[in-house]
């Protein structure tokens, strides 16, 4: 089996690179170790930058997400008793956010892909790629019980952090840098209407909370819980209690969420990771594979879809002029926005969270940077503009 370009994982870095160069009218082959329902349940982030809705529409999966997506303008901080708005489009040139989950950008991907794309493989689990830095790079998986072997021009992992691909750069020219904090997010999904139209960042002594959304009638909900909290420990009416003990606010007394019957718990660690370079010979690795963000400032996905559309021009480049410049500098010119997101999410992260080891002077240090933000429009612009995207030029 050959394809020109072989893509391991079916989450939303591969299945929109493959939708992308599909457009290009280059062929690819992606390998998705998971089943279908699996990888179109998994529970992820939702909020798409203007340019990762933009992409979407220009790749032609944008038609639910224009019907069902809902766009944002602005998010409220709460901390110190106090809630203050933060208006994107004013601050930004008219830039904004559409909340619209990740599960339902995979479901539109894999049914495009599976009406008009190349060859989408569920339960095909890679094992190893091999000859990266020969011309033919060839990739291992087992599908169906056989072991089978993919040959292509060149390979992209788009595996998530638990990938193989990484392991294709040769370990002595691949450098990590990583930070794990001392803190998780216990998330989970209502059928509650969210009570207010916007996203709600909480700092509060109890701990961080977050009230997002997935539509008008469903709340996505996150509390800050301690590493290795075990959910059982959390009851419905507990996690109730708790998210409306940390968002309130004495601009809004009596603020009550809306509850509801909570159809899913879990427990997402915190971690910044990235791994650089982000190529090595005629392997490419994109999004999760290549870097993590803690979830606080909803960049995840958003990364993966700018390295995406960046190797998809690149792959495009090569196809149509035999020239590899763009593939030269892809790993470059993705570090640079991954390193500015790295830097946005700790921010927001290391802003809004009380570490369980935090002093005094250092809770007071996060009161005074948010006040900033509430007090001066130069500061909201700077959190504004990180939030929205840079745009990807
Ligand atoms: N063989 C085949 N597929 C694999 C393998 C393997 N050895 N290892 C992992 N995969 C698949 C996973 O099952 C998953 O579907 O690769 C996919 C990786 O998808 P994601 O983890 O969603 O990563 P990515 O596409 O880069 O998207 C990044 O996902 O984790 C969130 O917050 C993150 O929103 C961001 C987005
Ligand atoms: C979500 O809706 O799941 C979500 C929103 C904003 C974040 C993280 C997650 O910062």
């Amino acid at each position: 089996m050959h394809t020109t370009v072989g893509i391991i994982g079916g989450g939303p870095a591969g299945l929109l690179l493959a939708r992308l160069l599909h457009n290009e009218g280059i062929d690819s082959v992606v390998l998705e170790r998971r089943d279908r329902t699996y990888v179109e349940q998994r529970q992820r982030a939702g909020i798409l930058e203007q340019a990762t809705v933009d992409a979407l529409r220009n790749a032609g999966a944008g038609a639910r997400l224009d019907r069902e997506g809902m766009p944002h303008d602005g998010i409220e901080i709460r901390f110190a008793n106090r809630a203050h708005r933060i208006d994107f489009p004013s601050l930004t040139g008219g830039r904004n956010v559409t909340v619209y989950a990740q599960t339902e950008v995979v479901k539109d991907l894999i049914a495009l892909q599976l009406a008009e794309g190349g060859p989408l493989l569920f339960d095909a689990q890679v094992t190893s790629v091999e000859g990266a830095d020969t011309a033919t790079p060839a990739v291992r998986f087992i599908h169906e019980g056989r072991q089978q072997t993919l040959s292509c021009d060149y390979v992209v992992g788009c595996d998530g952090f638990h990938g193989v691909a990484r392991n294709a750069v040769p370990a002595s020219l691949r450098t990590t840098y990583e930070r794990t904090y001392p803190y998780s997010w216990l998330g989970v999904l209502a059928e509650a209407p969210p009570v207010y139209n916007e996203l709600i960042y909480a700092h509060s002594e109890r701990g961080f909370a977050l009230a997002s959304m997935r539509s008008p009638s469903v709340s996505r909900l996150y509390l800050q819980v301690p590493n290795g909290t075990d959910t059982a420990a959390w009851s419905d009416q507990r996690i109730w209690d708790e998210l409306d003990a940390r968002f309130a606010t004495d601009s809004h007394p009596g603020w009550k969420l809306e509850r509801g019957p909570i159809t899913s718990k879990a427990v997402l660690p915190m971690r910044s990771h990235v791994t650089e370079p982000m190529r090595y010979g005629r392997v490419f690795l994109a999004g999760d594979a290549a870097h993590i963000v803690p979830p606080t400032g909803a960049k995840g996905l958003n990364l993966a879809a700018a390295d995406v559309i960046v190797l998809a021009r690149a792959l495009a480049r090569w196809r149509t002029t035999g020239s590899g410049d763009l593939l030269d500098t892809y790993s470059d010119t993705c570090l640079q926005r991954v390193w500015r997101a790295e830097h946005f999410s700790y921010f927001m992260t290391t802003t809004l969270h009380t570490d369980p080891n935090q002093s005094a002077f250092e809770t007071r240090l996060q009161i005074a940077q948010l006040e900033r933000v509430a007090t001066s429009p130069h500061a909201a612009a700077e959190l504004a503009e990180n939030y929205t995207g840079l745009p990807l030029g």
